[in-house]
């Protein structure tokens, strides 16, 4: 067993009533691989935002999770040799069973989730308590979710947004302890968030999404006045990747996220936690595109993997600056 506080990390209750009161939201950022992390990093030193780490179980079983572990392990001296340590909260990202969120906070997590919206509520709420339990023995925050997200999450996937009902958020944090909800009102995961026919057109001929559903948002924070709200599905899924993707051989269709001002709104509620992995796998998609097809003799990976990683600590920035409003608060 390996405490997160021996690693440097923290757990996300400080972070939350700050962010809570600054009316921010952090960062969640998920990473898969070395120049991901760095990324993430350097770019949250520079703007001196806390961040959270996000680690799936695809990231798992993709890079292994003792690699990770020590990545994030690693990831806190290398924000101390950049020149100024941000908090660094590690956490698990749709965990989908009490062993997997032992096993994590067992080797250093400061932060799980445990995904229980595709159960029953009652199935849902003594699931989301068993890890609580555990997580709260050693001092790390659990992160619970109610209603159901349209799009692929994980190896489930649904057509259309349960939306969170406010009626049960209650009963839910109370009977399960935990420290932040997720809630659905209108996000959705990947870089096809909406159908064209959902979507409104401006004068441009740009698509439009439907405006996320504040209402419901606004019932939540009645019901649970303070309590940490947490955004999934919240990339915006900038054109100017999708095009260049586009541009240098890519096939990306009817790309369409959430409009920043929706986040940046989001943010002056009591949404705490933004959750962004998209827009980073398309940043990177991107610049390695770009590169191969200008440069086709390149064989070196860090010839296409550094501009990629560039391309990426650029997008981070304008996130804590300009959606998120974390930049300055670490
Ligand atoms: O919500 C899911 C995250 O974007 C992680 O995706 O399961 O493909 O690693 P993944
Ligand atoms: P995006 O697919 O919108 O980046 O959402 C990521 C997410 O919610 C990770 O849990
Ligand atoms: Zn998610």
């Amino acid at each position: 067993m390996i405490h997160y506080k021996e690693l440097g990390l923290v757990n996300t209750r400080e972070l939350f009533k700050k962010a809570m009161d600054g009316k921010y939201a952090i960062p969640a950022f998920n990473f898969n691989n070395l120049e991901q992390m760095q990324a993430i990093i350097s770019a949250c030193v520079e703007t001196k935002s806390p961040v959270i780490l996000q680690v799936s179980s695809g990231a798992r079983k993709y890079a292994n999770q003792t690699l990770l572990r020590f990545l994030a392990q690693g990831a806190v001296e290398y924000a101390k040799e950049l020149g100024y340590p941000i908090p660094i909260v590690l956490h698990l990202d749709h965990g989908d069973s009490f062993e997997l969120c032992k096993n994590c906070i067992d080797m250093g997590f400061s932060s799980v989730m445990i995904d229980g919206s595709h159960l029953s509520f009652d199935e849902n709420i003594a699931l989301t308590k068993q890890v609580v339990e555990y997580a709260h023995k050693h001092d790390v925050s659990v992160e619970g979710e109610l209603g159901v997200l349209a799009g692929v999450e994980d190896e489930v996937s649904s057509e259309h947004h349960t939306y969170t009902q406010p009626d049960e958020v209650i009963e839910f944090v109370t009977r399960t302890g935990v420290d932040s909800l997720a809630i659905s009102i209108g996000t959705s995961h990947g870089a096809n968030k909406f159908t064209p026919a959902q979507c409104t057109r401006d004068a441009n001929g740009i698509l439009i999404p439907p405006p996320l559903r504040f209402d419901i948002l606004e019932e939540i924070e009645k019901c649970i006045p303070g309590f940490p709200i947490v955004l999934h599905g919240s990339s915006s899924v900038p054109l100017a990747y999708i095009e260049t993707i586009n541009k240098y051989g890519g096939e990306l269709k009817d790309s369409i996220g959430i409009p920043e001002e929706q986040l940046r709104r989001a943010t002056t509620s009591a949404v705490c936690k933004i959750n962004i992995d998209s827009d980073g796998r398309l940043a990177m998609t991107a610049a390695i595109r770009e590169m191969f097809a200008k440069k086709p003799g390149e064989f070196d990976p860090r010839k296409y993997l550094g501009p990629a990683r560039d391309e990426l600590k650029k997008l981070y920035m304008h996130k804590t600056v300009n959606v998120l409003g974390s930049a300055g608060k670490a």
